[in-house]
């Protein structure tokens, strides 16, 4: 069936039938054969990306695809939207298939925790294979590409779309897009379970200014090239297929206008030779930003800056004809945009078979939310591994199964918010609550009591902003009892029993695209109910939801334990529950540091050196210090407890010097010296003493995720090399300087243990 598609490509049916009836002919020989023989608004067809549910018709959508007016589609979820339009596409003059994209960003019908929440696994494995069931679920409803995974460097905890993105680490974040699109895409070409990985926002979207959505950035090249495009690189350097250019402008220039970022350093530089795609409706924006004074001319910017296709917008189609007829952009543009989404599709395998993922309509399923489609094993795995020990005061957890527990908050018992943002198909009829996890896990062997005690805000501002977000259904419901009725019946609940976990924190639409914020806090309505239950005097366990790092100091003060769980997806409510019950050791680790207040941001512990810099315990004056608070996170990036004691050793190195080709290995033991078996991640940073521009104080470099029984001890490895030491000078050349290093070793960043080596110069 599929040679027969090609017997319209008449020259190149010779080719067809004698490389083997399925197979079309080479990626190469397709491409330009297509080139030569589409027409320009054929071309400019391809480079349209629309979003199904929008104005257009269903029907008006199919007739714009059977005249070879769009290229690929994004919003419709079932194998059933999505097989009518890609027929309409195989009657278009060439018969060229569409490709289905999709938001699938931590999970399809399968919700994972937020990717704030995978991060802090620190287990790559376990990240990777909630892409690789994300990319066989969103293949089984007929989708071909994501808009995933998201690499922003987020430093900023007020920007929303922090809860999306890995945190604050270039390592880190660096490791886990190689694997977030190995999950995604696969391994094998013309797999039907793979889907496409266009990674976003390029670039630099997390450094909005002041953590404002869609605000500009500003940055030294120095520091993009060390810290916040290392990951889109990774992802890159791992096969990723698609880019997404950023909403945000770049040192003054919008990325979806910025020739540097898009042709120089992209396809340059980077060689990238896939599909690049606008965000949504960018074209247009930018006659907002002001760089364009009309759509022709925002079409002439993004298309000769390397634009492929355009979102959500119609004025490639309706500007580029005109500006290609007056020899305002050069054809050519078009040609390499047009071979780059050709290319993709190729690379899908949707010109061996343009049903490849839709499938037959037989085998359709009988119901695309059924219960047999979800992972929720392995969602409840990794949920597990994605929750983060924050305080536990005299072993307040794990909890007795037994006696009196009173849960109490506005997150206790709210379905939609266990999925949090970007949740694809998630279903909240499906996802587990605390309320239902507690309970499930504590069958008879307890008494679970619940009370809402407050909503997530009494703002009525905020309620109706998060409920206008344009979600099928109210994102808060607010309960109408007044804040004291709410307030007194937690406190009788409490009363009646022997601790106290409060469910608080962000409903999910608090922390999103467009969901900024000023105060790291949790809302008045919520910390009024902690205060009330902690003048209980019972013990007060703290169960966290929220997608962003909060300020949290009252909570460390007073609280007896808290666990951050972030949006911990479907099975959250489930792995919560084995964690506060002790049946799974907590051994997450945070991939963000946790300001004391929005006043000390950046907090990132990664920071660059100073002249004068704080030191603890001798604050003094005239050096770098906020003078009436503590300084230092409240939490710093890499940490999280256990309900082991994990106890690490000074590093061991083989060498003190080393030169260039030469490895030295990095040794130490690792106990457990607490009850129970746990892991905890032993993190190696490095720090380079004296260096021709500053360097930071310490950098992720490795990390060894280790299991170990109670009382079991087990040496730890680790190889440094020459590669290791490398950075970005102030030529943007990437070396590495002779002169001495440290290395530094600890189970999170701010406690560490040293050793020092030489790099030798080469003989
Ligand atoms: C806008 C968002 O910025 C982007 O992340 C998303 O992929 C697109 N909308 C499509 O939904």
């Amino acid at each position: 069936m599929t040679c027969l598609r090609y017997l319209l490509f008449s020259s190149l049916i010779l080719s067809c039938h004698i490389a083997s009836a399925a197979e079309p002919p080479p990626r190469e020989v397709l491409i330009a054969d297509l080139l030569g023989r589409m027409r320009l608004e054929e071309k400019i067809g391809q480079l349209r990306l629309i979003s199904i549910g929008g104005e257009m018709t269903r029907e008006r959508i199919r007739e714009e695809i059977a005249a070879g007016r769009i290229g690929g589609t994004f919003n419709s979820v079932t194998r059933q939207d999505n097989r009518p339009m890609q027929e309409a596409a195989l009657r278009s003059r060439l018969g060229i298939p569409l490709f289905f994209a999709y938001d699938v960003i931590h999970g399809h019908r399968t919700t994972f925790p937020i990717g704030l929440g995978l991060a802090s696994s620190w287990d790559l494995d376990a990240i990777e294979r909630s892409a690789r069931i994300a990319a066989l679920e969103a293949s089984a409803d007929g989708l071909d590409m994501t808009f995933a995974p998201s690499l922003d460097i987020s430093r900023d905890p007020r920007w929303g779309r922090v809860s999306e993105s890995f945190g604050e680490d270039p390592q880190l974040v660096s490791l886990i897009a190689a694997r977030m699109v190995r999950g995604l895409q696969g391994t094998k070409p013309n797999d039907p379970q793979r889907i496409m990985a266009s990674i976003k926002h390029f670039a630099l979207y997390g450094a909005v200014e002041g953590g404002r959505d869609y605000n500009v950035v500003d940055m030294s090249a120095l520091r993009m090239y060390q810290d916040y495009l290392p990951p889109y690189r990774a992802a890159l350097e791992a096969g990723a297929g698609g880019v997404m250019v950023a909403l945000n402008a770049i040192n003054g220039v919008p990325a979806s206008a910025n020739a540097w970022l898009l042709r120089d350093l992209l396809r340059r530089e980077w060689g990238f030779r896939g599909v690049v795609l606008s965000d949504h409706g960018a074209i247009s924006e930018l006659m907002r930003h002001g760089v364009a004074a009309n759509g022709r001319e925002a079409v002439r910017l993004a298309i000769n800056a390397g634009v492929g296709m355009s979102m959500a917008d119609d004025l490639y189609l309706e500007e580029l004809p005109g500006l290609v007829r007056d020899g305002e952009v050069d054809e050519a543009r078009i040609d390499e945009a047009v071979a780059a989404v050709l290319g993709a599709k190729y690379d899908l395998g949707l010109f061996h078979d343009p049903f490849l993922r839709i499938g037959r309509a037989a085998d359709d399923p009988a119901e695309v939310n059924a219960e047999s489609r979800l992972h929720r094993a392995a969602a409840r795995a990794i949920a597990r591994d994605a929750l983060v020990l924050l305080e536990n005061k005299g072993d307040t957890l794990p909890l007795r199964k037994g006696g009196r527990i009173a849960l109490i908050g506005p997150l206790a018992d709210s379905p939609v918010d266990m999925l949090g943002s970007w949740s694809a198909s998630g279903r909240a009829e499906q996802a587990v609550t605390l309320r239902q996890g507690m309970q499930a896990a504590l069958g008879e062997r307890g008494k679970l009591l619940y009370a809402r005690g407050a909503n997530v805000t009494d703002d009525a501002r905020v309620v109706e902003y998060l409920n206008r977000l344009n979600w099928d259904r109210p994102e808060v419901e607010q309960d109408p009892r007044s804040p004291q009725a709410m307030l007194e019946e937690a406190l009788r609940v409490a009363s009646q029993a022997d601790v106290i976990v409060a469910a608080v924190g962000e409903s999910r639409g608090m922390s999103h695209e467009s969901s900024s914020r000023t105060r790291l806090d949790l809302p008045d309505s919520q910390q009024a109910l902690l205060r009330a239950l902690k003048a209980t005097g019972k013990p007060l366990v703290l169960v966290l939801m929220n997608g962003r790092p909060l300020a949290l100091g009252w909570e460390q003060a007073n609280a007896d334990a808290i666990l951050e769980t972030w949006y911990s997806g479907i099975e959250g409510g489930h792995a919560i529950a084995e964690v506060l019950f002790g049946e799974h050791n907590p051994a997450g680790k945070l991939p963000i540091s946790f300001p004391r207040s929005v006043g000390q941001i950046p907090s990132h512990y990664n920071h660059l050196r100073l002249g004068r810099p704080y030191r603890e315990g001798s604050p003094g004056n005239y050096t770098s210090q906020y003078f009436e608070a503590a300084n230092g996170p409240l939490y710093p990036f890499g940490y999280g407890l256990s309900y082991s004691r994990f106890e690490l050793s000074a590093p061991k190195l083989s060498a003190t010097r080393m030169r260039a080709g030469e490895k030295i290995e990095v040794r130490a033991t690792l106990s457990n010296a607490g009850p129970r078996a746990g892991s905890s991640v032993v993190q190696l940073y490095l720090h380079d003493e004296v260096a021709s521009v500053i360097r930071p104080v310490k950098e992720l470099k490795d990390f060894r995720r280790v299991k170990l029984q109670a009382g079991e001890t087990r040496e730890v490895r680790f190889e440094i090399d020459e590669s290791m030491l490398r950075f970005f000078d102030a030529n943007l050349r990437h070396v590495s300087e002779p002169g001495a290093f440290r290395v530094q070793l600890g189970l999170d960043s701010a406690q560490v243990r040293e050793a020092r080596f030489e790099l030798l110069p080469p003989d």
